[in-house]
């Protein structure tokens, strides 16, 4: 039976995947937990009637949010009231005793986690909603992408109450803010400073798809609806483990029940000294009374409850002299100020550079080498360098001048108007420019060409044997095997990969060249969509800005890459060595224009197709897809469940809705 066959691979990935998470004690790979997946994914598509809000499949995301609603809390979301010094501590601590006359009181110790709060509410143990605080009282409705998140449960487990509603979270671990910048640099994009506000942004983005690749992590630190017979917040907390959800580990000391000063002074220490080897950022500790009851008696400020304090972390901060400021040069040629300093121990890791962002950042703190400055490591992964020791500045420092020239190639650096960074514009002869680009086409995620790494590139360069990318095709055996390093072996190999490469699809030759702003998805989006290079590099700024997905940002660099005249000279080379510069036979023969310039709205569940194909399909066919329902929506493919107020919302606009049959008779018309 589908039905059971269907069920029986839930329970066993929401199964799987608490082991993962939550127990740290995986069960099987991730590859056959992805076949596990993918079975799951394939049978719901093929049998609508068995969907589920909140299968494991939703994990993977794909559900856009055009826009988010905004819900009233059950119970308003309040916030903690700050405290910085051991002295404000030790006066909470008094008052409470005061209040509820006794010495005797039980405090809870726990982290303060640095990210995003959000309540998750569940019914008869399944995902219903997730809002974020907004004012605290109304927040918005960010489901779709909280479902995302793997350590949150959408099935609960064990023996759970109807109706519960759980606070908690979000963020981002170091590894996997670590694992998104990475990325931004491979797409030549600018890199996330801090953690709180990229898990913010992302918990607001539309497709949830790419909120699931980002990897969010979540820590419940509340219960709203605890039973009556539960009577601490330490019981309410840990009780939520049985259901599935990520609490606290008490065993590591993030969790703990202290009877007084010393006990939570200590745990403050603790963290303070330790805080660093977390995986994830603390910005302090908070501490709350444990008596639910004894919270009854204390009652609330307008703002936050008097049962609970937090103790910020100062961010960490040292002097150490600035030795220097090196400029450094970025594959696209942004420019970023460095500082050199004499190497200090500062949170846990010794320091001798922070970054100083830009120009105007260095003027406005009048920084000048040989000063004593301070560095600071706070919510930021990046240490900065955060002010100056104007009391102990040597007179006869200089007023610091950037520097009007590249220090990797000497040409003209230039600063566009409404910018704050310098651009090194001699993108074909700046070393760091070159080598990056170059280093950008054979990696992994790009051409992912055997044989050739980082270093080669490097020494390739360095022999003169390479000055572009495009160069690679031109080598013999004879001149790679000089190299150092390199034997027959390795040589033979690395001939092969480049030969290889070439058999690598449009899409991935696109996102080689290395055009700013173009990633990996857009590269897709555009091959879709123009089918070849020829027809992109003719492609007006409407045509281009039409495709959905496409920016001015990335309409503007597309059109200042082709209309150099070198660039178009290296396209013409790459189709004489024979790279594929169009969209595949087979997906030639799936594309037409029989859509072209429709704007196109697909929503709910198909029968015969994912959603992803029929996007695909779309583009193929000159479509262009798109979120929302407007005037301009040439017509809508509802499958089943499509939501009521978008059957309304094309009522009112008199937007035809056809079927996916539909959408196939056109197609195949
Ligand atoms: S309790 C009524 N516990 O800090 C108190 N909050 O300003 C509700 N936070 O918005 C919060 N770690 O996002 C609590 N262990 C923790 C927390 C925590 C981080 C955040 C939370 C809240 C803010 C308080």
């Amino acid at each position: 039976m589908i039905k059971e066959e269907i069920l029986k691979l839930r329970s066993q990935l929401n199964h799987y995947n608490h082991m993962y998470y939550l127990e740290s004690k995986p069960e099987i790979s991730d590859f056959e937990f992805d076949q596990l997946l993918k079975q799951l994914q394939v049978l719901e598509e093929k049998h609508p009637e068995f969907s589920d809000p909140n299968s494991p499949t939703k994990r993977v995301g794909g559900d856009i949010t055009k826009s988010f609603t905004t819900v009233k809390h059950d119970v308003p979301m309040q916030s903690l009231g700050n405290s910085y010094s051991e002295q404000e501590i030790q006066e909470f601590i008094d008052r409470i005793h005061k209040e509820l006359e006794s010495d005797e009181v039980e405090f809870v110790c726990e982290l303060k986690y640095d990210g995003v709060a959000i309540a998750i509410k569940y019914e008869n143990g399944e995902f219903l909603q997730a809002l974020t605080r907004g004012n605290g009282l109304q927040g918005d409705d960010v489901s779709n992408n909280v479902k995302t998140i793997r350590s949150i449960p959408l099935k609960l487990r064990g023996d759970y109450p109807n109706k519960i509603e759980v606070r908690g979270e979000i963020m981002f671990s170091n590894a996997a803010f670590e694992k998104l910048n990475e990325e931004m640099v491979a797409n030549g994009d600018q890199v996330y400073a801090n953690p709180r506000n990229t898990a913010s942004g992302t918990l607001k983005l539309q497709d949830s798809g790419v909120v699931a690749q980002r990897g969010l992590d979540c820590f419940i630190y509340g219960n709203v609806n605890v039973p009556t017979e539960v009577k601490t917040h330490f019981e309410a907390v840990t009780g939520l483990l049985d259901f599935g959800f990520l609490t606290p580990s008490v065993t590591e000391n993030r969790f703990k029940i202290c009877t007084n000063t010393q006990e939570i002074m200590d745990f403050i220490h603790f963290w303070g000294e330790n805080r660093f080897t977390l995986p994830f950022a603390i910005d302090g500790i908070v501490i709350k009374v444990n008596s639910l009851e004894q919270h009854k008696l204390l009652g609330s400020t307008a703002k936050s409850p008097k049962w609970a304090i937090s103790f910020k972390y100062q961010a960490e901060q040292v002097e150490t002299v600035l030795n220097d400021i090196v400029l450094q040069v970025g594959r696209t040629g942004a420019i970023t100020p460095v500082a050199q300093l004499e190497p200090v121990l500062l949170a846990g890791t010794v320091v001798k550079r922070a970054s100083l962002f830009n120009e105007d950042y260095i003027q406005k703190l009048d920084l000048r080498i040989g000063d004593t400055v301070q560095v600071e490591k706070g919510g930021e992964i990046i240490p900065k360098v955060t002010d100056v020791n104007l009391e102990i500045r040597p007179s006869s420092l200089e007023r610091y001048k950037y520097p009007d020239i590249c220090p990797e190639c000497e040409h003209p650096l230039e600063r566009k108007e409404n910018e704050v960074n310098h651009y090194c514009v001699n993108e074909e002869a700046c070393p760091p420019q070159v080598i990056g680009r170059m280093q950008h086409f054979i990696s992994r995620k790009v051409l992912d060409i055997q044989g050739i790494g980082d270093e080669t590139i490097v020494s390739l360069y360095e022999h003169g044997l390479i000055k572009a990318f495009i160069d690679l095709y031109n080598l013999k055996y004879d001149d790679l095997i000089e190299l150092e390093g390199m034997a027959d072996i390795s040589v033979k190999k690395l001939i092969q990969g480049l030969k290889d490469s070439k058999q690598q699809p449009f899409q991935k030759v696109l996102f080689a060249l290395g055009i700013r702003h173009v990633g990996e998805v857009v590269a897709k989006t555009l091959a879709r969509n123009f089918k070849n290079i020829d027809a992109l590099m003719k492609a007006s700024e409407e045509e281009l800005i039409e495709v959905n997905e496409i920016g001015k940002v990335i309409v503007q660099s597309i059109k200042e890459y082709f209309s150099k005249p070198h660039h178009g000279e290296l396209i013409l080379r790459m189709k004489e060595l024979g790279f594929h510069l169009e969209i595949s036979e087979e997906e030639a023969s799936q594309s037409s224009q029989k859509l072209q310039g429709m704007s196109i709205v697909i929503s709910g569940v198909f029968l015969d197709h994912s959603r992803d194909e029929l996007k695909t399909m779309i583009e193929l066919n000159g479509g262009k897809n798109s979120g929302s329902i407007s005037k301009k929506t040439a017509f809508i493919v509802a499958g089943d469940k499509m939501g009521p107020s978008k059957f309304e919302k094309a009522e009112k606009l008199g937007v035809k809705i056809i079927s996916e049959q539909d959408l196939m008779n056109i197609l195949n018309d």
